[in-house]
């Protein structure tokens, strides 16, 4: 038995709203990691740390995002999302595609090693959760450069598809 695959014409506001949402949170947490990294040292040496509200902001905004991307990939199942533009050949879908599915697997799992450090003391978890910030830079970048490229040189409006508005 076959499940219908839903694509709708347009991604949602939410959607949208959880595209730029979650972006804005996850470059701010590049922004905000030095105390955390500071206090996470301070604690592996086993001194106390200054566990100060920037740190607390990375780990909870950290947590934030993890919940939102949840969120998404529950309104990806039960609403889809908007095929890939026919201005794409069958490679540059599947490089999209999996480009995706690269930053959604980024984005639960550097927040669960992030966890997995801070709750769990686990210092394996905090250099794989390094580690993988570094993999969403480059992602990030390949992501930004091929919206770009739609953009400037297909010229196909892909980008007007995350284009933010108040409905539906
Ligand atoms: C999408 C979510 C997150 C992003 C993008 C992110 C990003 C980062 C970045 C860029 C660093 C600095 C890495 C470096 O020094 O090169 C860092 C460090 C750290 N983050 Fe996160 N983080 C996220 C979520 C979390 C969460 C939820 C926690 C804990 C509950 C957490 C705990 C830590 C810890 C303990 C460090 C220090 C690790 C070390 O210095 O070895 N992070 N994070
Ligand atoms: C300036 C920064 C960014 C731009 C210009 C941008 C642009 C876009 C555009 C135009 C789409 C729609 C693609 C399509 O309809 O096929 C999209 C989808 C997507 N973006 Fe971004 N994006 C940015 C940042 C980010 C960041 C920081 C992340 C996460 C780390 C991200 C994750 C995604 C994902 C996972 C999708 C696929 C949505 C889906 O179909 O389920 N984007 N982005």
């Amino acid at each position: 038995m076959t499940f219908p695959k839903p694509s709708p014409p347009a991604y949602s506001a939410v959607q949208i709203w959880l595209h730029w949402g979650i972006a804005l949170l996850i470059g701010s947490q590049f922004v905000l990691n030095g105390p955390i990294g500071k206090a996470w040292r301070a604690l592996s040496r086993g001194q106390g740390g200054d566990i100060s509200s920037t740190v607390l902001l990375h780990v909870y905004v950290g947590i934030g995002v993890l919940v939102l991307v949840l969120w998404r990939l529950a309104l990806r199942v039960r609403r889809g999302v908007p095929d890939a533009p026919e201005s794409e050949t069958r490679a540059m879908q599947m490089a999209g595609h999996l480009g995706h599915l690269g930053l959604y697997g980024l984005m639960i799992f550097v927040p669960i090693s992030g966890m997995m450090a801070w709750y769990g003391g686990i210092g394996l978890a905090a250099n794989i959760h390094q580690t993988a910030t570094t993999f969403v830079i480059v992602l990030v970048g390949l992501h930004v450069a091929a919206a770009l490229y739609h953009h400037f040189w297909l010229k196909d409006g892909l980008l007007f598809r995350m284009k933010m508005r108040k409905t539906r």
